[in-house]
């Protein structure tokens, strides 16, 4: 039976085999008919928003979504957002800020806050910012659909009935707690595998086709006190092994080149066998086991999957994956089992993002990180012990609440002492929810932080250009990934890109004056290269391929080079 609003039908359950029908953990719903809808989605954030973006395509695609490039022309308006910082919450707001002012001009739109900020501000969103008309949190993003389509039936119906509606039609998926709960309810609501599992495997889907993302683990055990993801991704929780290997080997058959793992501490990947649950005859993922576990060696754990073993077992799936990564890595749980793996497996990165966050004891303590600074440069000598031409980068906070200049200054000499090629270095942002606001005054003034910030990019440039010029004279492969005009070339077109290095340009030419286009890519370190070209055409047909590339020159976040076969 269906019932007709307008042009627009609900369609009964009874018409499930004509039409797409979601079901999984939240049971089955069904769309609402007419032309397909014009969705919008912009994505704030981390490598796991991108990620969650992508499956969000795929998903809505699959159900008759249509995508366009922007807001302009979008019947459904989707900000996948990120509440790490203030800065990227703002950002998102004042998205949210102009689609109002549209809405309260008649335009007829469904606006959508996804992720992070949707978890963290919850409902209270919904009551400052009237447009928006559903939340949906990281962890329900497999409701999505649902939710669109709660909306829209409720336009259409009151509609139908000539109802202004007195109070807007919202619909409202988030997690609350429900993921610490406990381990076998949070196993068994987790639909959020599913939407994992449906993933589209289109390449076009991407930026980069021959790049691809594989969720591993999700959520946050480790509860850094100046950190909201615990609270926002949920309890750590195992995706099962033989799930991931799959994903890996789907990709590779629609070309991806290379895989980068991801966890927020992607180092504590463990699926222990046996005990897992089963949800509808297929096994669910597994909260992980808490941070003792690392304690044990691995060899003692029973029909565990272990980190390393899953990076070996990838390895060995997909041989045609030239480059095998992973971040973010967790300085202190990361045993010498995943080095040696790292050692002998030619097609795994030796790149490892393993954020320090601070280079003094007293501040790392109040950060609840884990490790002290001597626990941290063991590690990373420990690291370059196993993989002598491994590269590091990391994130680094700077004025966290009690900060002094002699802890400052202790960030800068662990700066200095260790060869980061780079870190990531923001100012400390308080955010609601989290220990760090509420148990320390946020004491260090803007402009402190914003001097600290400035010194430390500086001293971190002076590190950058010594563990770059290293690789000068060296052949390495480079998988290309983009292409741009020299800024003061003629030949700047739209459709160049810029080198950015955590959203910051790396401006310039390294090469000689004259040529006017490089193609620009990156080694297995994860350092950018940049070759230079005749002409766009040339450029442009680097993207996509790997090439042996001798290093002739460097700056602090570049290396210039020439191609082998070229010279
Ligand atoms: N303020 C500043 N930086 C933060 N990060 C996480 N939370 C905050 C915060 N409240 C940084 C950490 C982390 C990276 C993803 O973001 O360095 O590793
Ligand atoms: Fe946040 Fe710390 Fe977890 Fe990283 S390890 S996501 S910084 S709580």
């Amino acid at each position: 039976m269906a019932l007709r609003f307008r042009n627009i039908d609900i369609i009964s359950t009874s018409w499930l085999g004509r039409i797409p029908v979601i079901s999984g953990a939240h049971g089955a719903f069904v769309i609402l008919r007419g032309p397909p809808m014009r969705v919008y989605l912009e994505t704030f954030g981390c490598q796991m928003n991108e990620l969650d973006s992508e499956l969000v395509r795929g998903q809505l695609t699959a159900l008759g979504y249509r995508f366009v490039e922007t807001d302009a022309d979008a019947q459904v308006v989707l900000y996948n957002t990120c509440s790490v910082r203030e800065l990227a919450e703002q950002k998102a707001l004042s998205r949210v800020g102009t689609v109002g002012v549209r809405k309260r001009a008649g335009e007829d739109l469904i606006l959508g806050v996804l992720g992070c900020m949707a978890e963290r501000d919850g409902v209270d969103l919904l009551r400052r910012h009237p447009q928006v008309d559903l939340l949906c949190g990281p962890s329900d993003l497999d409701r999505l659909p649902q939710l669109i389509d709660n909306v829209r039936r409720a336009r259409a119906a009151s509609e139908a009935h000539g109802a202004v509606a007195e109070r807007p039609s919202r619909a409202v998926a988030l997690a609350g707690n429900r993921s610490r709960r406990s381990s076998t309810l949070a196993a068994a609501e987790d639909g959020l595998e599913s939407l994992d599992l449906s993933r589209a495997f289109d390449p076009s889907a991407r930026e980069t086709p021959w790049s691809a993302y594989v969720r591993i683990t999700r959520g946050c055990n480790k509860f850094c006190t100046y950190c909201v993801v615990p609270y926002t991704r949920g309890a750590e929780v195992h995706r099962p092994p033989e799930h991931i290997v799959d994903e890996c080997r789907r990709l590779a058959d629609a070309g991806a080149l290379e895989i980068t793992l991801l966890g927020q501490t992607v180092n504590h990947y463990r699926y222990t066998h046996g005990t897992a649950v089963t949800v509808d005859g297929r096994a669910a993922p597994q909260v992980g086991p808490g941070l003792r576990a690392f304690r044990d060696a691995p060899a003692a754990v029973v029909d565990t999957t272990t980190f390393a073993d899953l990076l070996f077992r990838i390895h060995e799936a997909v041989p045609s994956v030239a480059r095998l990564r992973f971040v973010t890595s967790y300085p202190r749980d990361f045993g010498v089992d995943v080095l040696q793996v790292m050692r002998d497996c030619p097609r795994i990165c030796r790149y490892l993002h393993a954020p320090a966050q601070s280079g003094s004891d007293a501040v790392l303590a109040r950060m609840n990180r884990g490790y002290t600074v001597g626990e941290y440069e063991a590690f990373v000598w420990r690291v370059f012990e196993h993989l002598p031409d491994a590269t590091l980068a990391g994130d680094l906070i700077v004025g966290f609440p009690g900060e002094t200049d002699a802890d400052f200054e202790a960030t800068c000499d662990l700066v200095r002492r260790l060869p980061f090629k780079n870190n990531f270095i923001f100012k400390y942002s308080p955010r609601p929810g989290t220990v760090a606001i509420d148990r320390f005054a946020d004491d260090v003034p803007d402009e402190v932080k914003r001097w600290r910030n400035n010194a430390l990019l500086a001293v971190q440039s002076e590190t950058s250009a010594r563990v770059h010029a290293a690789w000068v004279g060296r052949t390495v492969d480079v998988l290309f990934d983009g292409v741009r005009a020299h800024a003061a070339s003629p030949a700047r077109t739209a459709g160049a890109v810029a080198v950015r290095v955590g959203g910051r340009a790396v401006d310039g030419p390294v090469g000689g004056a004259s040529e006017r286009w490089q193609a620009v890519g990156r080694t297995k370190g994860d350092l950018i290269v940049a070759v230079d070209r005749p002409d766009g055409p040339s450029a442009r047909e680097l993207p996509g391929t790997v090439r042996e590339v001798r290093l002739t020159a460097s700056r602090p976040l570049l290396l210039a080079g020439t191609i082998v076969s070229d010279e």
